[in-house]
């Protein structure tokens, strides 16, 4: 059996990426790499440094500055990676609502996506990898052998991260949480569309062991 090299999920905030990602690269063994984590390690340095987020200039120069590393977990504490960047342990400070807020504003810079989505490519080049993102299988990888684009409604997405946040102090009403990612589709749409050869999945009707049944069914009939 040949599986792909390099195998593409795009989509929204909440459409069930990470969760699909990281179960479909254990069941092929390969290299889980969540792109996200780059943006929003960059945007943590950015904001400990002090600058100002609307320096568009600043942002981009800092981006090719800053060492980003994605590595397997170096501590049991329920993270799926380590994230370091310049060397701190960045991996639970990059999920703060500081960084969660002006990340898409980061990302939206071309300066910045031009250094990370290099930096992504020498990762993916490497193979054996699959990828999460917006622009995976468009721009990060546009030769990628399996491309898949996640859909969700709006409501379903909502529930879903209201019902991961549920236990924490102070949990978000599920309206916050629908408004947050309302918020950030917006934002992130300019980077974020299907590409003309993916496979799309609406994940309102599927569980993540439904899909990884049906990626591995689709690979094993492309041979
Ligand atoms: O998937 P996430 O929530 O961790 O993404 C964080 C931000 O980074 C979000 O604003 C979208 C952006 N992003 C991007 O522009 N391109 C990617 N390949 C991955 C994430």
């Amino acid at each position: 059996m040949h599986y792909p090299a390099v195998i593409a999920i795009d989509g929204p905030a909440g459409a069930g990426k990470s969760t699909l990602g990281a179960l479909l690269a254990a069941r092929l063994g390969y290299l889980y790499f969540d792109t996200g984590v780059m943006y929003r390690a960059l945007t943590l340095v950015a904001l400990r440094a002090g600058l100002d987020l609307h320096d568009r200039a600043a942002v981009e120069d800092l981006a090719t500055r800053v060492v980003i590393e994605v590595a397997p977990p170096t501590q049991d504490d329920g993270r799926p990676y380590t994230v370091l960047a310049d060397g701190d342990d960045v991996s639970w400070p990059i999920r703060s609502p500081e960084v969660e807020r002006h990340v898409s504003l980061v990302a939206g810079y071309p300066g910045v996506r031009r250094e990370l989505v290099r930096q992504q490519q020498v990762i993916g080049q490497r193979g054996r990898v699959v990828m999460v993102g917006r622009d995976i299988g468009t721009v990060v990888m546009p030769g990628a052998d399996l491309k898949i684009f996640l859909q969700a409604s709006l409501d379903e997405r909502a529930r879903r991260r209201a019902n991961e946040v549920r236990d924490l102090p102070d949990p978000p009403p599920v309206t916050q949480v629908r408004e947050n990612l309302a918020r950030r589709d917006d934002l992130d749409h300019h980077v974020m569309h299907a590409a003309s050869d993916a496979v799309v999945f609406s994940t309102d009707d599927l569980s993540p062991e439904e899909e990884v049944a049906w990626i591995m069914a689709y690979l094993a009939r492309q041979g």
